[in-house]
């Protein structure tokens, strides 16, 4: 866990968020191998405030990307052993969304990690 943003505080709902977060980690602990590293970062970036979830695992391919927010999308490597329903993803973003926020997803390809961010705007102080 890095953090360098403070009490950053978020006006929303509260077990939501926290789901959303939740189903980053689930994400990158089912798709990193054991001895896999998993950083949560939160950085303030006033107005706003930034979650990662960055792990160094099975990253995810060029052509999954454009479409890992999308309902039902799973990635076709990981079906057969450990991948879920495809919701997990889907969800985090209705959430952020609906909380006025933004999330992407970044990787460096295949086996090499990903991140995944959140971005919420923060309470007026
Ligand atoms: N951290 C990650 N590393 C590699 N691939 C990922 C990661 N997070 C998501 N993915 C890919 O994106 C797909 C969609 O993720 P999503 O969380 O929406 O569904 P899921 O994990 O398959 O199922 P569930 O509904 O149980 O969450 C996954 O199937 C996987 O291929
Ligand atoms: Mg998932």
């Amino acid at each position: 866990m890095e953090q360098d943003a403070g009490a950053a505080a978020v006006i929303g709902d509260a077990k939501r968020l926290v789901q959303a977060l939740a189903n980053l980690l689930d994400n990158a602990a089912r798709y990193t191998p054991p001895g896999g590293r998993i950083v949560v970062s939160v950085t303030r970036q006033a107005p706003a405030v930034r979650i990662a979830v960055r792990d160094d695992g099975a990253g995810i391919e060029a052509g999954l990307l454009p479409h890992v927010f999308e309902l039902f999308t799973r990635g076709e490597a990981m079906r057969e052993n450990q991948g879920g329903l495809g919701i997990g993803l889907a969800l985090v973003k209705n959430i952020v969304v609906l909380h006025g926020g933004t999330v992407a997803a970044y990787t460096q390809g295949a086996g090499k990690g990903s991140v995944f961010t959140i971005n919420l705007a923060t309470a007026p102080e």
